[in-house]
């Protein structure tokens, strides 16, 4: 047998033979010789195993016949009694013919034990992580259902508030103070509105710009029995809920006075809102039909548009009030963003 074919044996891990057709073993490697306790080189195979030779002869041809290996089985008579071994032979090419190399497994045991015993462990692995995950699922579901409870109560409470400083203003004694108690219950009302739809959000943490404006817009108008027309444009885009609230309180505000000064006898009051966000600045707009800012318009500290202006301060925006066909008041603003987006 050639010096290479020798070299391929005797590299393989497992016992392997190069078998001639008629059942010589025209090399072995050391680990056939351990397997064996002696050197089967030379010899017969058939010196060494049990059982019926035709058949294995017929398994021999068979794979004479294929270059990738076949799977037979043997029993050979080895240092540790007999064994029946499986082993697995294709066809090889020497200088002197065609031979059958024969190789026989390490060992007898399952070659995938210790794979399946890695599946098993990693199938229990899955099953611990997917009950965690339940868990955090469960408990995330619980927190949300607290949260929108939590909500629901601080909104049913505001508009208790509301009802409260509402039926105040009824019975106040003078003009004055009738009209501040209403504008406080409208400042009430305009934050349980937005409260309201946080509850009635998906998320818990944004309201959409078109919820926003037009639950402030029905809130407002349900202020008044005038006729009164309110068209509103709007970009659609989340507001994270912190500044949701001073934003709804601009608005309020804004859409307050529109209501309240921009009337005029002789035409349908008109009022026309726009949300519209260029970049990341917006502008709100509130224009009526009305007579405009007089001369005499002053603000105070107190005043809604004072409170308006310092809200904006807070948002790092300003306020612009113009006359054209009416009152138009422009809050510009930074867009307000989630946290980490
Ligand atoms: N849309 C408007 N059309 C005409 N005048 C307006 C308009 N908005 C505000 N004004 C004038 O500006 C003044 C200041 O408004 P501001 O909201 O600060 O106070 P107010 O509405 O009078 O009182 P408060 O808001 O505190 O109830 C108003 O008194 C009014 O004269
Ligand atoms: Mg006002």
């Amino acid at each position: 047998m050639s010096s290479e074919a020798h070299a391929v044996i005797e590299s393989l891990p497992e016992a392997a033979m190069i078998v001639s057709v008629n059942g010589t073993v025209a090399g072995s490697n050391r680990t056939a010789s351990r397997l064996l306790g002696r050197r089967a080189t030379g010899h017969s195979l058939f010196e060494h195993a049990e059982g019926d030779p035709e058949d294995f002869i017929a398994f021999l041809q068979l794979c004479l016949g294929s270059t990738s290996p076949l799977v037979g089985a043997l029993s050979l008579r080895t240092v540790n009694g007999v064994k029946h071994l499986q082993c697995r032979g294709n066809r090889m090419s020497l200088a002197v013919g065609p031979a059958v190399l024969l190789r026989f497994p390490l060992s007898d045991k399952d070659p995938f034990g210790a794979l399946t015993q890695q599946v098993k462990e990693l199938n229990v692995e899955i099953a611990k992580r997917k009950h965690v995950e339940a868990v955090l699922l469960e408990s995330l579901r619980e927190r949300d259902v607290l949260m929108r409870e939590l909500q629901h109560r601080v909104k049913n409470n505001m508009q208790m508030l509301a009802g409260m400083l509402s039926g105040a203003a009824r019975e106040a004694t003078t003009p004055e103070a009738g009209a501040a108690l209403r504008d406080a219950a409208t400042r009430f009302s305009a934050v349980s509105s937005v409260q309201q739809l946080l509850y009635g959000s998906d998320t818990l943490e944004t309201v959409s710009s078109e919820s926003f404006v037009q639950g402030l817009v029905r809130a407002a108008s349900s202020l008044t029995k005038d006729e009164l027309e309110i068209a509103t444009r709007i970009d659609p885009v989340q507001l994270p809920i912190e500044p949701a609230i001073p934003i709804a309180l601009i608005l309020n505000e804004l859409l307050v006075n529109a209501i309240k000064h921009g009337r005029s006898a002789e035409k349908k009051q008109r009022i026309a809102i726009a949300f519209l966000v260029n970049g990341n600045q917006v502008r709100l707009e509130v224009h009526d039909n009305g007579p405009g800012f007089g001369d005499s318009t002053i603000t105070r500290r107190a005043s809604g548009l004072g409170l308006v202006r310092a809200l904006l301060r807070q948002l790092g925006g300003r306020l612009d009030l113009e006359i054209e066909n009416g009152a138009r008041c422009v809050a510009t603003f930074p867009l307000p963003r989630r946290k980490g987006s």
